[in-house]
């Protein structure tokens, strides 16, 4: 059967190949090639993409500023990209000419996400579905989460504990999967919530799969679970109605809302924008949580530092007693630090794609219409002009603010990440927790990074986990708890 698959899917692949070399053959006669920026358009149809594959892709973009500078034309996966990797470049594309360039994705991720989702679109729809979504991730909503995040983070980590090997990366997806589940529905139904989690498992593995609708593909098999996905919602939605509950949750902000003519969200359009966000916050954010694992593994001082800022809080909260605060996740300055350095190095969404909806001049350039446009954060990121000895893990680099416009692990402009103060806390809590009560080993290769497509340290960075020897919390314990009025001084 796989032997097989393998073959339709090569012969597909061959198909569409001479399709396209026929289609390209007229179209290039027009182009205008005199403005164009810079750069090299490589082989026909696979452009310069297996030189892309074939190495780092870090290296690939890094070597291609080096030559052209701050933005270049390429040829990648069957479409002209111009790449931008300058914090100006960047900024005209994302925030100041940003009706000029919409955002676009492959056909077939559309269709599994749901082509309602919010981050296809641009224009009245986006705006309305903004509002919603950053309302349910407003400070005030996150600040009511605070408790049931610590619950979930608290139980997925001492699940974890007992020495045997699991793969951080699959544990954080299962935790962020929770999170996104707590933001959207609130206290969900286990039998729904079950049922959700395994047909979207299926979707989420064909999203990188080959986009083929023969049967027994992974792709096809995601088709029908994402069926399956609108069905358990329109459920879950026909309950909340008939129980006439109005929750604050991000379910119950697209159930509300109505546009100026009085419209209210089709089932459809629902049902997309959740599996939108479902699939936006759990892979970014279970890579964020396990680079920070590996980096504060890699260096016994740097989890020192952490574990003493955490630690001050652990025993104020009578050795994890009580709940963490909003109040005390705000105030965890070098945490946060090992966070937004995480965010650098790791560079989670290293580019993002628009595409120029008409004639668009930068700098004496032209980006033709139809072309896709690529900022390139990762880049940036890693430009020792804004990032001095950009390799190395240095907490001192965010004393200061960075530069304008040269960090973005977040993005910039109408499309920024509205969920980047949740996946913020849900980082600052788990290394709460992991530091106070925790210590781990990473085994096997201890560097080495794969994508899929999010960076992920190799092998989704397999790690033995035990709970920490019990000395410090029990003493703590007795000063804090047990100890009679008396003592206490
Ligand atoms: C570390 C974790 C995360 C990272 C690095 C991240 C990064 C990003 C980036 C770079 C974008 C902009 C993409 C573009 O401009 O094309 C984005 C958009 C988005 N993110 Fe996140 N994200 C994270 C977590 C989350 C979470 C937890 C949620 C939801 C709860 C979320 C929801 C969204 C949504 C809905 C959009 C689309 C916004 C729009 O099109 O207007 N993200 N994210
Ligand atoms: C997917 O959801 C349906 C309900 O619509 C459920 O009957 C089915 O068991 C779920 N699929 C899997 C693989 O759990
Ligand atoms: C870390 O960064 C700071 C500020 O950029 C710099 O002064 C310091 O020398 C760096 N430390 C190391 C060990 O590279």
């Amino acid at each position: 059967m796989e032997k097989f698959e393998v073959i339709l899917c090569i012969i597909t692949l061959l198909l569409t190949l001479t399709s396209y070399l026929f289609r390209r053959k007229k179209k290039g006669e027009a182009c205008k090639r005199e403005r164009l920026p810079p750069g090299s358009m490589g082989w026909p149809y696979i452009g310069e993409t297996l030189q892309l594959y074939s190495q780092d892709p870090n290296v690939f973009f890094a070597n291609k500023v080096k030559r052209y500078g701050e933005i270049y034309k390429t040829h990648l996966l069957g479409c002209a990209c111009v790449m931008v990797a300058s914090p100006e470049a960047s900024r005209f594309v994302l925030v100041t000419q940003a009706h000029l360039f919409k955002p676009t994705y492959p056909a077939s991720k559309e269709n599994l996400i749901g082509k309602s989702a919010i981050f296809f679109h641009q224009g009245d729809y986006h705006t309305r579905l903004r509002k919603l979504v950053q309302s349910s991730l407003s400070p005030k909503a996150l600040r009511a989460l605070v408790a049931s995040i610590e619950d979930i983070i608290a139980s997925a980590l001492n699940s974890l504990a007992g020495g045997h090997v699991i793969t951080t990366f699959h544990e954080m997806k299962k935790l962020s999967f929770e999170v996104g589940i707590l933001l959207i529905f609130g206290q969900l139904e286990a039998h729904h919530k079950e049922e959700l989690k395994k047909n979207y498992t299926i979707v989420d593995r064909g999203y990188n799969s080959f986009p083929t609708k023969l049967p027994g593909s992974l792709y096809r098999k995601a088709l029908l679970a994402r069926n399956q996905l609108s069905k358990i919602l329109n459920e879950i939605i026909y309950e909340r109605k008939e129980k006439k509950s109005s929750q604050k949750d991000l379910l119950g902000s697209l159930l509300s809302s109505k546009d100026d003519k009085g419209e209210i969200l089709s089932e459809g359009q629902i049902a997309d924008n959740i599996i939108g966000v479902l699939f936006a916050a759990q892979d970014t954010t279970a890579s964020a949580m396990t680079w920070i694992l590996k980096y504060l593994y890699d260096d016994p001082q740097r989890l020192e530092t952490v574990k003493a800022e955490q630690e001050v809080i652990y025993k104020a909260n009578e050795v994890g007693n009580l709940h963490l605060t909003w109040a005390q996740t705000r105030n965890m300055p070098i945490t946060h630090k090992v966070i937004l350095e995480s965010l650098r190095m790791a560079s989670i969404i290293s580019f993002t794609f628009r595409e120029a909806v008409v004639d668009v001049e930068y700098n004496g350039y032209l980006i033709p219409k139809g072309w896709k446009i690529m900022p390139l954060f990762r880049n940036m990121h890693h430009n020792p002009q804004f990032f001095n000895d950009p390799q190395k893990f240095n907490l001192s680099r965010f004393e200061v603010a960075p530069k304008p416009n040269t960090f973005m692990p977040f993005g910039s402009g109408l499309h920024a990440c509205p969920g980047n103060e949740l996946a913020k806390l849900e980082m600052l809590i788990l290394t709460h927790h992991l530091v106070t009560k925790f210590r781990w080993e990473v085994v096997g290769p201890q560097s080495g990074t794969q994508y899929g497509p999010f960076p992920v340290p190799l092998h989704g960075l397999p790690t033995k986990f035990w709970k920490e020897s019990t000395t410090y919390r029990q003493h703590g314990r007795f000063l804090i708890k047990d100890a009679p009025p008396f003592s206490r001084t």
